[in-house]
Parts: structure tokens; sequence; C-alpha cells
């Protein structure tokens, strides 16, 4: 039975979230086209913006709004395995969140996000020009492998991404819920409201400030001056 039942219209994403996934999809492209065209300045900057994003969606997993904690929507394999079994059901759940599915390609983009990060953090090129700032924390022969380990979870990257715009068209077009509206506006329909809770913004200016400082120490290499 298609849900006619959409009654509500409720906030479900906060400022903070919906900013942190606008920001990562244009960082992660930028970051991709200057290593593409050997703007390695430019792919230093933006993998710095997106080691500040991570950061802060990391700590904001566990100090942020309801719809934004991992406890929130992280759930066992009996859960996950049940969701999944309601997937040819053209019926959309009524879920205030990530699906207990989708939850855990979140998880796997964020931590391959981090991957990326970490480890252009220690990258070297072949000639020893372009680098990480953490790279003379490690020997070259170390660098060069983070460097090939970077190019690898680039690949997984793309692939977490792909699947991640195949699952919203298919939410779109077969279960006809549109999740990008509310990525956008922060707002859904529901049957009731979830009545979840939102963090303040002063908590948003706090992890940002603690994200900022966190970037700009590694980006000093780890010293203090
Ligand atoms: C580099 C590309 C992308 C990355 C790394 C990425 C990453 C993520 C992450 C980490 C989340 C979880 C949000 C959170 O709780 O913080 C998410 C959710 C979401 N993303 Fe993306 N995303 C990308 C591209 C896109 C694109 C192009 C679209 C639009 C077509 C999109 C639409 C969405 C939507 C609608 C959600 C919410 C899904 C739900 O309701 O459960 N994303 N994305
Ligand atoms: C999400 C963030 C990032 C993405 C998507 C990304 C992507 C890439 C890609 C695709 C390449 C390979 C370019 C090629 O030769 O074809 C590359 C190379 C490189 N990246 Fe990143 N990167 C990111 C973050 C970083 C960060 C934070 C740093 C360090 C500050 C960094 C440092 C490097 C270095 C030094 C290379 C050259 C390695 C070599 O020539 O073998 N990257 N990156």
């Amino acid at each position: 039975m298609a849900s006619t039942a959409a009654v509500v219209r409720a906030r479900l994403w906060d400022g903070p979230t919906r900013i942190v996934h606008w920001s990562l999809v244009i960082l992660i492209v930028l970051a991709w086209w200057s290593a593409e065209n050997d703007k390695m300045d430019w792919h230093r900057w933006s993998g710095y913006g997106v080691l500040g994003l991570i950061a802060f969606r990391l700590i904001w997993g566990f100090a942020g709004s309801g719809s934004a904690r991992f406890a929130s929507f992280v759930r066992g394999p009996a859960a996950t395995l049940a969701y999944a079994r309601t997937l040819p059901s053209r019926a959309h759940a009524d879920t205030p969140g990530h699906n207990p599915l989708g939850a855990w390609s979140v998880v796997a983009i964020i931590a391959a996000v981090a991957a990326q990060v970490v480890t252009g953090l220690f990258a070297v090129d072949v000639d020893g020009i372009e680098s990480g700032p953490l790279s003379d924390r490690v020997s070259f022969d170390t660098g060069r492998l983070l460097a090939k380990w970077h190019h690898w979870s680039f690949w997984v990257l793309e692939a977490l991404v792909v699947v991640h715009i195949a699952a919203i068209a298919f939410y779109l077009t077969y279960k006809r819920s549109n999740l990008i509206g509310p990525m956008v506006t922060g707002r859904r329909d529901f049957a009731a409201d979830p009545g979840l809770k939102f963090a303040p913004l002063w908590r948003a200016v706090l992890v940002a400030a603690v994200a900022a400082a966190l970037t700009g120490w590694v980006m000093k290499g780890l010293r203090l001056h």
C-alpha cells in the first residue's frame, strides 16, 4: 500500500549536518580535480577543508542533534537485515533519519573520506616534491606506500559515492521518496512529528572551533609553532 499518511512537515537534519554534506561534495570534487590537473596547492587546501569537515562530523556524531548522532542510526545486523527485506516494497519507511541500511553506507563513506585524508597527509610523490604535512614523520618508502593507499582509497570512495547516488535515485524513482530535498531544506513530511532534539548553535560553534584547531595543528605537521 502506498503511504498517503504524510501530514506533518517537521525538522529532520540540522544546519551543520547539511552544510557539512554539501561542502564535502564540493571540496571532494575540488580535491579530485586539482590532483588530476596537478594543482597540488589547491589539492592540499581542499584536502584540509575535507579534514576539518570530517573532524566536525565525527564529533557531531556524538555531540550533535538527534538525527546526526551515530547512536541514533547505527543499528545491528538484525535491524539492518529486517530493513533490507522491505526494500522491494514501494512504500517508503518513515524512519526519522538514515534508515538502518543507509546508515552503514554513511559510516562507510565517512570512513573512506577519513582514510583518504589520513593517507594524503603522509603521502609523498615519486620525486619527493609534493607531499602531505606529516610525510616527514615517516620514511620515504612509507610515504610512497601511503601515496599508493591514497590512490586506492580514492577508488573505494568513488565506488561508495556511486552506490550512494544510485541509492538516492532508487528512493526517488522506485520508492517515490525524495531524500535530496530534506538534505537541502532540513525538513521532511512525516506521518507524525518525530520530535527530534536539535543541538543549540553555540554547540556547533564550539565543535567547529575544535575541528578547526585540530585541522590547523595537523597542517603544521602536529607542531605547536
Ligand atoms: C562526494 C560526494 C558525496 C559524499 C562524500 C557524500 C556523503 C554523504 C554522507 C556522509 C551522508 C550522511 C549525512 C550525515 O549524516 O552527515 C550523506 C547523506 C546524503 N547524501 Fe550524500 N554524499 C555525496 C554526494 C551526494 C550527492 C551528489 C547527492 C545528491 C544527489 C547526495 C545526497 C545525499 C542525501 C539525500 C543524503 C541523506 C540520505 C538519507 O536521507 O539517509 N549526496 N552523503
Ligand atoms: C578527500 C580528500 C582527498 C582526495 C579526494 C584526494 C585525491 C587524490 C587523488 C585522486 C590523487 C591522485 C592524483 C593522480 O596522480 O592521479 C591524489 C594525490 C595526492 N594527494 Fe590527495 N586527496 C585528498 C586529500 C589529500 C590531503 C589532505 C593531502 C595532504 C595534505 C593529499 C596529498 C596528496 C599528495 C601528496 C598526492 C600525490 C601522491 C603521488 O603523486 O603519488 N591529498 N589525491
